[in-house]
């Protein structure tokens, strides 16, 4: 990524307070999986006792971002500790395939940045076994009547059959991955065919997307949509907007199919419209003034997608998408970092949803989405998706 100085020294900077931080708390962490900090300290999501939801604890949708954190640093820094870190890390997850029922459509977050990631580094022929698997999974979630794949399993009292989030096209990745190495078609069907229905079904004309869209899981079509994680229906969680802004650029990197970039273009320039001066991304962009919610983990995952976009169109269109990422981590790096060795985390300020209690927290993904978008400015990152 071309840089003008300023920022490619700004760049070098972020880089140093990353390795210092994660050198000491990859190894204060290395037995976890965390979420989030508790008092400065690491929690072990796998510690969580899953009570009514089996999708808790060791099948907790984020659990394969300390290993992609780790994969990042090994490339970084060749340091084999983040390698053997990343390992233990991922095969803790095996349990989730002893235990199913906890198992939902996240196996694309779960299994990316571990097992995928292992297996292009090292070419383990476990891991591609694992990966394989997770795909397998998710290729059987789909629904053919409505074209979609299945999000999550029934929520308690809640049918959830015909329940799309835009979060999975993050996942669809394992599947174009699945074709990649397989050489089976199948697997790519399927996710082009979810990212088809997407593009109509999630965005919208103002380049906005639904969090959840429900389709009639027998007929197909759809029968609403609910506002999910973010502020109401018909609102723009911020989160979603990141995960449709990067997941459709990374269809597009897959598959090379026009639509997706321009479906990517089109959610950044609504995300770009919607920034605030001050650079702090609130939980939806629609949401009431005050509070003044935030989310540092949507402006880290909308700065990875800023930065793909940027690399994949010309030389007088990339300057646009490069100028609002620098915008989003430079603040990020100035006003919601801990950069101490009083924290184990590195952003503060993350949101799970705008209805839930856990506001201005530390969320994995947000250090995570953070990293990857450090390291894609540097040039010659990893890529796990
Ligand atoms: N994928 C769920 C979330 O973004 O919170």
């Amino acid at each position: 990524m071309q840089l003008q100085t300023g920022d490619r020294e700004w760049v070098e900077e972020v880089i140093g307070k990353i390795t210092a931080k994660m050198d000491w708390v990859s190894e204060k962490s290395k037995h976890k999986i965390p979420y989030t900090t508790v008092n400065g300290t690491h929690d072990n999501r796998p510690d969580k006792v899953p009570e009514s939801d089996p999708a808790d604890g060791i099948c907790w949708w984020t659990n394969g971002f300390w290993g992609g954190m780790m994969w990042l640093m090994y490339h970084e820094t060749k340091n084999q500790k983040y390698k053997e870190i990343a390992n233990i890390s991922e095969d803790m997850l095996d349990e989730c395939f002893r235990l199913f029922y906890g198992l939902h459509h996240d196996v694309g977050f779960m299994w990316l940045p571990t097992s995928v990631a292992n297996y292009r580094v090292t070419k383990n022929p476990e891991s591609r076994k694992r990966a394989l698997h997770a795909a397998n999974l998710l290729a059987g979630r789909f629904n053919l009547a409505g074209g979609f794949i299945r999000a999550w399993n029934d929520l308690e009292e809640l049918d959830t059959r015909g329940w799309a989030i835009i979060d999975c096209m993050f996942n669809i990745p394992l599947l174009y991955w699945a074709t990649e190495e397989t050489g089976d078609p199948r697997y790519k069907q399927i996710a082009m065919r979810h990212a088809d229905t997407a593009m109509t079904a999630f965005v919208r004309p103002d380049g906005s997307v639904n969090h959840i869209v429900e389709f009639d899981p027998f007929e197909g079509g759809v029968v609403r949509t609910h506002g999910g994680q973010g502020y109401e229906e018909g609102s723009s969680w911020t989160r979603g907007q990141a995960w449709g802004l990067y997941g459709f650029m990374m269809s597009y990197i897959h598959t090379a199919k026009e639509e997706y970039l321009h479906t990517a273009k089109r959610i950044a320039h609504y995300f770009i419209a919607n920034i605030p001066e001050n650079g702090i991304i609130p939980i939806d962009f629609r949401q009431p003034k005050e509070p003044a919610y935030e989310d540092s983990t949507a402006a880290a995952i909308a700065a990875c997608g800023l930065i793909e976009i940027a690399k994949a169109v010309g030389p007088y269109e990339k300057d646009l998408y490069l100028r609002a990422a620098l915008k989003l981590l430079k603040t990020l790096d100035a006003l919601r970092c801990d950069w101490t060795t009083e924290a184990d985390h590195m952003l503060t300020h993350g949101s799970a949803a705008y209805h839930n209690p856990d506001r201005h927290t530390s969320i994995i993904y947000g250090d995570y989405y953070f990293m990857e978008a450090v390291f894609k400015l540097k040039g010659n990152d990893l890529y796990l998706w």
